[in-house]
């Protein structure tokens, strides 16, 4: 039987294309396959009932057909066949050594969960497949949809419990991936907070290497995003095996090489303190896990995923609902850095009216609106406006920002709560604690359950109330902690801790109903910078905030790790001001903006002090941005200069996807021995057509030409002005087919 679904590309000429996914089970074998873009994954049932990957790369050819799946050889007793065989979703049980993808205790006490193959149906873009264990009435569906145009496979699993006693679940994965034996190294992000977004390159060695968060929201200390890749791979070339867990919770991802040298990514639920009890009948869906493939690089692979994640997981308004694309990031003007929390009407107006001559399309008022907020002690929880502040309430304001041809955009950190706030007089109780015990604060403030029901509804209760009262565009969402002491002493000691997966498809409930009711609100997930960046909350907000550090340099680097998982269509870039208040860095205005206009460009400085020149030159760029800003946000994205590891230049380039257009920017961190920038060879041009170059900031060579072909571009390359060097020093062109 064969499935067919259809989708249309457009491909580098103006020529429409049909791209084939096909999904195809055959059932004499017992194989499934699946095919999308360049990338075929392939699995089967073997001898033993189990469910084993067979292939995963470069797309065979149609009529190619794999024979029944047999489990790998008994390498020794010490090495059975129950580990070394690549399963698709194993249960802990029989001779399983390595990570299993899911554990359970099962009410007698009995921990042997062994998951065959029961049936399957097959959907638009896949399969489900139903897995039982030998024994019990424990059920398991695998969902597996490939995305016909980049071959990216989303996969996720549902656990079942038919019997009619509880078992407890105490590790489940989303899905585990298998590559063959080889030499490969393991990309992956790290960092902190004012410092996320480093891309951190290991060899894969024998053992596991955990990312995880244990902290009850993503994280800034690793993102759920891996990138595995040949020995001889690079931006570039070479094969590239990729994955992205869509969770905002506690979440795991293990990359083991087992004792045959076989390469396993196992991710889902952060099995550390997890422990979700399924009664009779009940259900526990795992979070998604997307996975895929590209024979070109880590380039390559980035690319296939911001195109997915654009299509297929940033949401829509209203206004764009049905379209390819989300609408473009307005540009923003945030007043944190200028005012923190001495935000008032006046202040607020005044700042509104600079930004409003800049060009800017969207105003947002951050920290300090609300409740007796005057610093971070008191008033999360209170989220009533400020009288002192704003005597006659936001509307004011808000119809100023209005008149001045901005829409409105507010911060809240709904999930938080100050000891010193009415709500936590009121409800000491709603709060993650455990009775009896200190509450640990951070930031001076407690983490509500928003597990809890009634938490859930008071959260949504004042969103909703705040959006229905004022005409507000867009909410920055903030979190501003982790956890701690996550206790839930409403439930019986057993279940106490499914608070892991609560509180987060609760977060994910919120947005998904406020977005309902309010269908053109735009959703920002911030938690104090990129805490929690991922592509579950991506389903339900429109951008993120990559990190508190505004540094124009330092987001060089952040930007560059932040865009091997991301497409910079989520990522908000502020310009603020100099001296950075962090490394006390002084760069230009024309540094600072061409460092943000690589992603979804804001503004976040104290402009009432900035000079009548910088303010022209910001106000020119930000016009020179929005020519260009679908090519910057949507386009394919090539990392042509690495500003890591210390890189005295950097430069990207994006071409958006009919290659009509491309815009380009190179930095230079400090000139050493008189060196001048390198000739840029540029990707992805059309090379028989003919671009023009025109400068946004900076020049190119003297004599280098106007216009010339896609094919010159490419291979002779674009050389800068000798005069491009210096400390800090920013330029950026657009290519124009003609
Ligand atoms: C976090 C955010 C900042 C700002 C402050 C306000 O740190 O990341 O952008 O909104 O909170 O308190």
């Amino acid at each position: 039987m064969k499935t067919f679904s259809f989708a249309l590309l457009v491909l580098a000429m103006p020529v429409l294309v049909v791209a084939q996914s096909v999904t195809h089970f055959d059932a004499g074998a017992k194989v499934f396959r699946l095919d999308g873009g360049n990338s075929s994954y392939v699995f089967g049932v073997n001898a033993r009932g189990e469910l084993q990957q067979l292939y995963w790369g470069g797309r065979l050819g149609a009529t190619d057909s794999f024979p029944k799946a047999k489990p790998a050889m008994d390498w020794a007793s010490f090495d059975d066949s129950y580990s070394n065989t690549p399963q698709e979703y194993a249960g802990w049980g029989a001779g399983l050594f390595v990570e299993p993808a899911l554990k359970v205790t099962f009410a007698d006490g009995n921990r042997d969960l062994v998951l065959h193959y029961e049936s399957h149906t097959e959907t638009a873009n896949g399969f489900e497949v139903v897995l039982k264990d030998i024994k019990q009435p424990v059920y398991v569906t695998l969902h597996y949809a490939i995305d016909p145009e980049s071959g990216i496979l989303a996969r996720s699993a549902t656990i079942e419990n038919r019997g009619t006693d509880a078992v407890t679940v105490e590790q489940a994965a989303a899905a585990a991936w298998a590559l063959p034996a080889g030499h490969y190294t393991l990309n992956y992000l790290t960092g902190r907070w004012a410092g996320e977004w480093t891309l951190t390159q290991e060899t894969v060695h024998p053992g596991a290497r955990v990312l995880e968060s244990r902290r009850g929201s993503t994280g800034h200390q690793a993102n759920p995003w891996f990138a595995i890749q040949t020995g001889d791979a690079d931006e570039n070339h070479g094969d590239v095996w990729f994955g992205a867990l869509g969770w905002s919770g506690s979440w795991r991802i293990t990359v083991e090489q087992d004792q045959l040298d076989a390469v396993r990514v196992t991710g889902g639920f952060n099995p550390f303190d997890f422990g979700y009890v399924l009664k009779a009948v009940a259900r526990l869906e795992t979070p998604v896990f997307y996975g895929g493939y590209s024979a070109h690089g880590l380039g390559g692979a980035s690319r296939l995923l911001h195109r997915y994640e654009i299509a297929h997981i940033l949401p829509r308004t209203q206004k764009t609902a049905g379209q390819p694309e989300p609408e473009l990031r307005p540009v923003i003007y945030n007043s944190w850095e200028a005012t923190e929390f001495k935000v008032t009407e006046a202040g607020q107006v005044a700042l509104a009216e600079k930004a409003a001559a800049l060009g800017v399309d969207r105003f947002v008022m951050d920290d300090g609106w609300f409740g007796q907020r005057k610093d971070d002690r008191a008033g999360l929880g209170d989220w009533y406006v400020n009288q002192e502040k704003f005597p006659h309430g936001l509307k004011p304001l808000i119809d100023k920002v209005h008149a001045l041809g901005m829409d409105f955009g507010l911060w809240v950190e709904p999930e938080m709560v100050n000891p010193d706030s009415d709500l936590y007089r009121k409800h000491p109780d709603w709060v993650l604690h455990f009775p009896g015990r200190p509450e640990t604060e951070q930031r001076n403030q407690l983490v509500l359950n928003l597990a809890r029901p009634d938490v859930r509804d008071y959260i949504l209760g004042f969103l909703d109330k705040i959006l229905t009262d004022n005409d507000i565009a867009f909410l920055k969402w903030d979190y501003n902690r982790n956890w701690s002491e996550p206790g839930w002493d409403q439930l019986p000691a057993a279940e106490q801790k499914r608070v892991y997966v609560d509180f987060t498809r609760n977060l994910y409930g919120i947005l998904a109903d406020l977005r309902k009711k309010h269908p053109n609100v735009e959703i920002e997930s911030c938690s104090g910078g990129g805490g929690r960046v991922d592509l579950g909350i991506l389903r339900y907000t429109d951008e993120v905030w990559p990190s508190d550090n505004t540094d124009p340099f330092d987001r060089l680097s952040q930007q560059d790790g932040f865009s091997y998982a991301y497409t910079p269509q989520v990522m908000m870039a502020w310009v603020t001001d100099s001296p950075h208040w962090l490394n006390k860095r002084t760069t230009s205005v024309s540094y600072r903006m061409l460092s943000s206009m690589q992603g979804s460009l804001g503004i976040g400085a104290n402009i009432a002090n900035w000079t009548p020149e910088e303010a022209a030159t910001a106000k020119r760029l930000i016009a020179a941005y929005h020519q260009v800003q679908p090519t910057i946000v949507q386009g394919d994205l090539y990392r042509l200069i690495s500003p890591r590891n210390g890189s005295e230049f950097s430069a990207t380039q994006t071409v958006n996807h009919d290659k009509s257009q491309s815009v380009v920017f190179a930095f230079i961190h400090s000139t050493q021995m008189g060196r001048i920038f390198p000739t840029l060879k540029l990707k992805g041009l059309d090379p028989a057509a003919q671009y023009a170059l025109t400068p946004i900031e900076g020049k190119a060579r003297a004599g280098a030409p106007a216009a010339a072909s896609g094919a010159w571009w490419m291979n002779h390359g674009l050389d800068f002005s000798d005069d491009f060097r210096g400390d800090f020093q920013a330029a950026a062109f657009r290519l124009d087919k003609r």
